[in-house]
């Protein structure tokens, strides 16, 4: 049990910060225990990715640990996302890098440990390409037995992609993780991103939030320029935060209004590679292990979102 916040929910969150997973991860602070962050590259490389981490806990004057882990997915090379993220993966501030510096555990071993010291309690929040947890799981097949909710951001459950036509970025990055993940785990909670999509937030709010007079919301007004004006010069109708939204569901279970469970494989191989394929009429006769959200609460999600940055 946390010394810091003994009633809180205890939560683990693999990320790939990312100017979206920044938002989640202070959505965190703000109202769980974060007991620690390990950290995938995905959005960017693992060096800006775990120093962005770092330089967020930092910010927050927060002591939460940081957990470097793997650099590359588990078998092929994949592309960045830094055209949304920037360069850095935050915004290319160049902001001053944090005098913090990540534990000497591996990701993957951190995992497992904060596993058995939260044993049954533990939340785990994946918003990132799924390799630290993969690797986790060939370490200890045992970890789910540990681990009260796994919430992952993460799919396209009917085919549209962000990534390519239809893998979502965090299985499109590394579907060999993925598909180890869930194989492995009997009930996934599922963010996935056309949920993400269809609960959007306005521009103009977000441009409210982030006048608030704190230091979170000063510091995501700067990560997230980029991403804002890369939103809107694409066309997007809003600002989709697809980590925010997976943090939401498991902060708040009760926020979700609609949810349906059914099977669900990854596709390892050809143009769907990195899709998310899900057996909607249960023809497979193979075990739900995903608990897809397919709706909820815009009000209490937006409100989640503006307490993080002060603007509540
Ligand atoms: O597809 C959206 C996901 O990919 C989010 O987790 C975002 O941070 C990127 O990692
Ligand atoms: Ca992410």
């Amino acid at each position: 049990m946390s010394q810091v916040y003994p009633n809180r929910l205890p939560i683990l969150i693999d990320t790939d910060p990312g100017v979206d997973d920044a938002l989640a991860i202070l959505m965190a602070h703000r109202h769980a225990d974060v007991v620690g962050l390990t950290i995938a590259a995905g959005n960017v490389g693992l060096a800006h990715t775990t120093a962005n981490a770092l330089k967020l806990v930092e910010t927050i004057g927060a002591t939460t640990p940081v957990f470097a882990g793997c650099a590359t997915p588990l078998v092929h090379a994949a592309e960045d996302a830094a055209f949304v993220h920037g360069l850095d993966g935050f915004g290319d501030t160049g902001y001053a890098p944090s005098a913090r510096r990540a534990e000497n555990e591996p990701a993957a071993q951190a995992i497992l440990r904060l596993s058995r010291e939260h044993a049954g309690k533990l939340v785990i929040v994946a918003m990132a390409p799924l390799t630290n947890l993969a690797l986790a799981l060939r370490l200890d097949p045992d970890l789910p037995s540990r681990v009260a909710r796994l919430v992952v951001m993460g799919g396209a459950v009917t085919g549209r992609g962000n990534t390519t036509v239809s893998a979502e970025f965090n299985i499109g990055f590394d579907p060999e993780a993925a598909h180890i993940v869930f194989c492995a785990w009997p009930k996934i909670e599922l963010a996935d991103w056309e949920l993400t999509v269809r609960h959007g937030i306005a521009f103009d709010t977000v441009a409210r939030w982030v006048q608030a007079d704190s230091p979170t919301a000063r510091f995501f007004d700067a990560i997230s320029r980029k991403t804002r004006a890369w939103s809107i010069e694409r066309g997007r109708p809003q600002l989709a935060l697809a980590d925010p939204l997976a943090m939401a569901v498991a902060l708040q279970p009760d926020i979700v209004t609609q949810g349906e469970e059914h099977h669900l494989e990854i596709a390892l191989h050809g143009a769907a590679r990195g899709a998310t394929i899900v057996d909607w009429d249960d023809r497979s006769g193979k075990a739900a292990n995903a608990r897809i959200v397919m709706d909820l609460d815009q009000a209490r999600f937006e409100a989640l979102c503006a307490s993080a940055l002060g603007a509540d």
